[in-house]
């Protein structure tokens, strides 16, 4: 199939600023240079927000990422999971169309589905509240036909069950996932022919269907008001700034004819802009000393990138990095734009305590031998 961007796009994407902040939290899990790694959560987050994928969105997160806009296009096109074109707003329904879905009845699926929203696929129905595709194996095939519908899969299908579900859908009910025959999950349907001690003792639904029961985002999108939004490998939640409340689309190139997808994006400045905020702004210095900027990237955590940065907020010696109170540690963490948290992450302070004292520590050792 040929997945391309809609004809009709929006003018401007922005996180709402729950999304940004857990945007801005993914991206410190990679390392340095690595940022284009968080490109497929930021996209899926965006089309949670959103409900589809829209250019203006792809250009947004691969501003984020400092990406080309042609790499963050090859993903969301390469990726089924995305939906390059408006959705039903109550439900999208992704009906298996592989072998042993087709065997068992999936072109009745379809045909329903035609009938029931709308006769080709990726097109709304009528009110605007479904929309279907035909997709390849979802690999649920025990439980054929099945389709999923939102998150969730709804397995051993009939034509008249799956009509039965647009209409609960359509009046604003949620059918509990999962076989739809009166089967557990994949066992026999005449019932277990071994095994059959496990039968006792089993939750009321299987451990994917209860898990969709018990969460109940079948539908529901994602829209930040998840409680809590964690960011586990910093520490704890995270924290929304009021850098996160502010539309980035507004500080997003515009998109122009010289910016169309494939051309190489204006990359937003890499030069943070302090702001009120967490913490104690350190004292900073307009220029090096004569002698000149110690080499910041001999600390660990610290790159070309990280360090230009440093170097344009005023930090050029490690001494000054060793100076740094708590509180000085909390806003320069709170300022590094995209690389947030980092100083805390590899402990700056302690490895530049040492360095400026003229030591050495395990990481600058092998950064000087060219081993990092
Ligand atoms: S063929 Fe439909 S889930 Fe595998």
């Amino acid at each position: 199939m040929l997945r391309r961007l809609y004809h009709d796009q929006p003018a401007s994407f922005a996180f709402t600023p729950a999304n940004r902040a857990w945007a801005e939290a993914q991206i410190t899990k990679y390392p340095e240079g690595r940022q284009a790694s968080a490109i497929i959560p930021l996209l899926w987050r965006a089309q949670e927000q959103e409900g589809w994928l829209t250019r203006p969105a792809i250009e947004y997160v691969a501003d984020m990422l400092g990406m080309a806009y042609m790499r963050a296009l090859e993903v969301a096109s390469f990726y089924f999971m995305f939906q390059l074109q408006p959705v039903g707003s109550v439900a999208h329904f992704q009906i298996c169309g592989t072998t042993t879905c087709m065997i068992c009845g999936a072109e009745d699926l379809v045909a329903v589905c035609r009938d029931k929203i709308a006769d080709k696929p990726h097109t709304l129905s009528a009110d605007g509240k479904f929309s279907w595709e035909e997709v390849e194996c979802l690999g649920s095939c025990a439980n054929a036909p099945m389709a999923q519908i939102g998150k969730d899969y709804y397995e051993d299908l009939t034509a008249a069950r799956l009509a039965e579900i647009i209409d609960e859908l359509a009046a604003g009910k949620v059918p509990v996932p999962g076989p739809q025959n009166g089967r557990y999950a994949s066992e026999p349907l005449s019932g277990l022919t071994s095994l059959k001690e496990m039968d006792s003792g089993k939750t009321q639904y299987n451990a994917s269907v209860q898990l969709a029961v018990d969460i109940g985002d079948t539908i529901k999108r994602i829209d930040g008001t998840e409680v809590p939004l964690t960011a586990p490998w910093q520490g704890g939640a995270v924290k929304q700034t009021p850098r996160a409340s502010k539309p980035a689309a507004a500080k997003a190139p515009v998109p122009d004819e010289a910016q169309k997808i494939g051309k190489p994006p204006v990359k937003p400045s890499a030069t943070p802009t302090p702001e009120a905020g967490a913490g104690t702004k350190p004292q900073t210095m307009k220029a090096p000393r004569e002698a000149g900027a110690d080499n910041l990237k001999l600390i660990k955590g610290v790159g070309p990138k990280l360090e230009a940065m440093l170097h344009k907020m005023g930090f050029f010696h490690f001494d000054q990095i060793a100076k740094w109170s708590a509180a000085e540690v909390a806003w320069v963490d709170e300022n590094l734009e995209g690389f947030k948290g980092r100083v805390t992450r590899d402990d700056w302070v302690a490895q530049a305590t040492v360095l400026a004292e003229g030591g050495e520590t395990d990481f600058s050792n092998r950064a000087k031998k060219g081993e990092v």
